[in-house]
């Protein structure tokens, strides 16, 4: 049962005393399809999940910013005058945020509050993004700040890559902020452009997390964007959404080999997302999965950011009669993956894929049949 405004209110109480002025929420997300694509200005098809980070404040006068945070039994705070970057912890994430809506501009009102969360961290679900979002939101309402999803969205980003050093894109923050229930949406990360995708009825989508983890910042993808990039720049473009597969062909030669493959990723990967976006709206659930089965593949041997966790978790989701697709998320290293599968049986694919991977792999995973939900909001 996800996290509830109760819960929130409660913890408050208990921890502050009174009531919460505001209670904000920011939903994680599940990407269906579309990865390693949106710091290639490409497209992505994610959802805001029904799990979220949740903040229940009030105002401050003295500007400063005073958080409990009960996942880690921790209370931080900080003065919006005058804060610095101490590289580690769950505060920097709000830090970040205050600085990079101070760098655009706005005038930030203190707060005190509590933090509460139950998107999985490090999976893959885009907890830190969530973070800054409802961060951002907690700010928009503190210091009565218009809220613009988009603008929002980009700020979160910008805290991510400037203050926490993640040279994310835009797909987690924006997802986060603009999500619309039962609908993934289909994001052209070069405009920001959001198109709504409904769920085709009958179809239920179950994160299913392998239980390993390996965090970005180390990860290699700061290293596989870069490698993007130079290649676009080979090209003379601005992206590798302006290449298409026949010109990446013809320049087979001049390109080198690990080079050629992550780029054919990123250019199949944007064709394969507009058509899964397409297969969602006439109903076509066996093209959905066969695109994500495919988007899978590529990830593994043409972008080589899967593991032998990943490739097992999917191999046993697919082995179940009613997946109609499944393919990892995120980041990739680790985490999650993600199956799309029939809504009847949904509960008996979580169970048996679950057994599937512990036998495999003795390791005990984390299934959930999730829900799509709004992007950030006052609750
Ligand atoms: C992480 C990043 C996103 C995106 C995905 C891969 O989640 O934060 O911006 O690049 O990896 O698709």
């Amino acid at each position: 049962m996800p996290l509830q405004k109760h819960h929130v209110v409660e913890r408050f109480t208990r921890q502050l005393g009174g009531e919460p002025v505001w209670v904000v929420r920011a939903p994680g997300r599940v990407n269906l399809i579309g990865e390693h694509t949106d710091y290639n200005d490409g497209f992505v098809l994610p959802l805001a999940i029904d799990r979220a980070i949740w903040i229940g404040l009030r105002p401050r006068e003295d500007g400063r910013v005073r958080v409990y945070s009960a996942d880690y039994d921790q209370q931080a705070e900080f003065s919006l005058e005058e804060f610095v970057n101490q590289r580690a912890g769950w505060l920097e994430y709000i830090k970040g945020t205050a600085w990079s809506l101070q760098q655009a501009g706005y005038q930030l009102c203190g707060w005190e509050g509590v933090l509460l969360g139950d998107v999985p961290q490090g999976a893959g679900l885009s907890s830190s993004a969530a973070l800054e979002i409802a961060a951002a939101r907690a700010f928009a309402a503190a210091s009565n700040l218009p809220w613009d999803p988009k603008a929002m969205a980009l700020l979160g980003q910008q805290a991510e890559n400037r203050w926490v050093g993640v040279q994310c894109g835009i797909m987690d923050q924006l997802i986060s902020a603009c999500g619309i229930a039962g609908h993934a949406l289909l994001i052209d990360c070069r405009t920001l452009e959001c198109r709504p995708a409904p769920f085709p009825s009958g179809c239920a989508v179950v994160v299913l997390d392998t239980a390993t983890r390996r965090g970005l910042v180390d990860s290699q993808y700061n290293q596989r964007r870069a490698q993007c990039e130079a290649t676009a720049k080979l090209f003379g473009v601005g992206a590798l959404r302006d290449v298409s597969l026949e010109q990446l062909e013809r320049a087979s030669e001049k390109i080198d080999q690990s080079s050629f493959r992550r780029a054919r990723h990123v250019i199949s990967e944007n064709q394969r997302t507009l058509a899964a976006a397409e297969a969602m709206s006439r109903n076509d659930l066996r093209t959905l999965g066969r695109l994500m089965d495919e988007s899978h593949a590529s990830l593994r041997d043409d972008f080589e950011v899967s593991s032998d966790a990943l490739n097992t978790m999917v191999r046993c989701a697919r082995k179940h009669p009613a997946c109609y697709g499944a393919r990892m998320t995120g980041a990739g290293f680790g985490g999650c993956a993600v199956a799309v599968v029939n809504a009847e049986a949904a509960e008996d694919f979580a169970t048996a894929t679950a057994a599937a991977y512990k036998n495999e792999t003795g390791l005990e995973p984390a299934v959930y049949v999730c829900q799509a939900s709004q992007g950030a909001e006052l609750v």
